[in-house]
C-alpha cells in the first residue's frame, strides 16, 4: 500500500457517529447534513430522469443546461459571472470538486495554508498529493484568518490557501472588511486560493460575501459549492467548481479520470433545484435559526464559552474548563449520557479544547441532548 494512504487516519466523525448508532436511546449530533428531505419537487424531477432514461454519462463537464443555471445562480445572488462552457465543472459533490483540484495544482513538497480548526476533507487529499499542510491559526482570532499571520506562513513553496466561510466546525462567517485585507495579501502572491463556500446558504446574520464577487482575484481562484447543505441533497452527490478558463481546463482532465462526469439524475435533479428551488434554504434556515439560538443560550447557561455560530449548522464551544481533552469528553459524554459529539481534535490539533455539536436536528432531540449535556457537566465523571 502506498504510505500515504496509510498514514491517514479515518475522520473522528464517522467514529462517534457509528458508537452512538448502538445506543436505542442515543442522540447524534456528529452530523454534518441537514436533517431535511430533499424538497419534492427537485425529488420528482430526479424520478422524472430515471423514468426517461436520462441515465447515461453527461458531457465531462455536466450538461451544459445545469451549467448555465448554477451561472446564473451565481451570477443573480453574488453579481459575479463564469462562463457555464469553460469556466464551471459540474462534480459528485464538493468533496470530488476538491480532489481534482488538489490533484491538479499540487506536486510533491508544496505547501497549502489552512486556517485551522477545519473540516477535515481537505489535509488528506493535501497530503496524498505529496503536498503539506500549513497551519493557519485562528483560535485567538474568533476563528478568522489574520492577514499579517496569513503573510507570516507565506513562502515559495505555497502553492494555496483554503477559505472555509461560513465555517466547518466553527460556524464563523467572514465579513467584507477582512475579506478585503485578505484579498489585499493574496493578490500580491502568485498561489491558488481554494473558496469553499458550501454552507453560503446557511448564513444567518446579513447576507454572504463570496470571494467570487473580487475581479483582483478571478485568475488564481476556485470557487466550490454544490447542493448538499443548501438543498438537502448529500446523498445526490453533486457539487460544482468555478474558476479561471486556462486553469478549468486541467481540472476537467481531474475530474474526467475520476468520475467522467457527475451523476446524470443527479444533474436533472440540480437544474430543478437552481430554477426552481431557490427558496428552500431559506425555508431550512428558520429552523436552524431556532435550533441555534436554542443550543447557543442553552450551552452559555451550562457556563460553556463559545462564540456565536454565524452559519453553517455547527456550535463549537470551548471544553477546556472541565479539564478533560475533547476526545474524553466526547467518549465519556457518549457513555454515560448516550449523546455523540465530534471532538475538536478531529479539525487538527487546534481544535483540541473544543467539542463540534450539529444542530442539523430536531428541536425535540437538540433539548433532550442539552439536558443531558447539562447533567454530564453537574455530575462530571472522573
Ligand atoms: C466545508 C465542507 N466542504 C465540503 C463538504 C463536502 O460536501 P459534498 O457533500 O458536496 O461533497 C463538506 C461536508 O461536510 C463540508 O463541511
Amino acid at each position: 500500500m502506498n504510505k500515504k494512504i496509510k498514514d491517514i487516519e479515518v475522520p473522528g466523525i464517522r467514529v462517534f457517529s457509528n458508537k452512538v448508532a448502538l445506543y436505542p436511546d442515543g442522540i447524534n449530533l456528529t452530523i454534518g447534513e441537514p436533517d431535511f428531505p430533499t424538497p419534492h419537487k427537485i425529488k420528482q424531477a430526479g424520478i422524472a430522469a430515471i423514468t426517461n432514461d436520462l441515465t447515461s454519462y453527461s458531457h465531462n463537464a455536466g450538461l451544459i443546461e445545469l451549467r448555465k443555471e448554477v451561472s446564473s445562480f451565481f451570477e443573480d445572488t453574488y453579481h459575479f459571472h463564469y462562463d457555464p462552457e469553460k469556466e464551471i465543472v459540474i462534480t459528485n459533490g464538493a468533496s470530488s470538486g476538491i480532489d481534482a483540484i488538489f490533484r491538479s495544482i499540487l506536486t510533491e513538497g508544496d505547501e497549502v495554508i489552512l486556517p485551522v480548526p477545519i473540516y477535515s476533507g481537505y489535509e488528506p487529499v493535501i497530503r496524498l498529493s505529496g503536498a503539506k499542510a500549513v497551519y493557519l491559526d485562528t483560535t485567538k482570532t474568533d476563528f478568522l484568518p489574520d492577514p499579517a499571520q496569513l503573510e507570516s506562513l507565506l513562502s515559495n513553496k505555497t502553492k494555496a490557501i483554503v477559505l472555509n466561510y461560513p465555517s466547518n466546525p466553527t460556524g464563523a462567517v467572514i465579513n467584507k472588511e477582512l475579506m478585503d485585507r485578505l484579498v489585499n495579501v493574496l493578490k500580491k502572491h502568485e498561489i491558488f486560493i481554494i473558496s469553499d463556500e458550501i454552507y453560503s446558504e446557511n448564513t444567518y446574520e446579513g447576507i454572504h460575501v463570496s470571494f467570487g464577487s473580487y475581479a483582483e482575484i478571478r485568475n488564481q481562484l476556485f470557487v466550490v459549492h454544490g447542493l448538499s447543505k443548501s438543498h438537502s441533497m448529500t446523498g445526490w452527490r453533486l457539487g460544482f467548481v468555478m474558476g479561471p478558463e486556462n486553469v478549468m481546463n486541467q481540472i476537467l482532465k481531474a475530474h474526467l479520470s475520476n468520475s467522467i462526469c457527475a451523476s446524470l439524475p443527479s444533474q436533472y435533479a440540480a437544474i430543478e433545484a437552481l430554477s426552481n428551488c431557490r427558496d428552500a434554504p431559506n425555508e431550512m434556515n428558520k429552523a436552524y435559526v431556532k435550533r441555534r439560538n436554542y443550543v447557543y443560550e442553552r450551552l452559555m447557561d451550562m457556563g460553556l464559552s463559545l462564540a456565536e455560530p454565524k452559519g453553517a449548522f455547527y456550535a463549537f464551544p470551548s471544553i477546556e474548563s472541565t479539564g478533560l481533552t475533547s476526545y474524553e469528553f466526547a467518549i465519556k459524554l457518549l457513555e454515560n449520557k448516550h449523546v455523540a459529539v465530534v471532538p475538536g481534535s478531529a479539525f487538527t490539533h487546534y481544535g483540541e479544547g473544543f467539542i463540534r455539536i450539529s444542530y442539523a436536528n430536531s428541536l425535540d432531540n437538540l433539548v433532550k441532548a442539552m439536558d443531558r449535556i447539562e447533567d454530564f457537566l453537574k455530575n462530571l465523571p472522573s
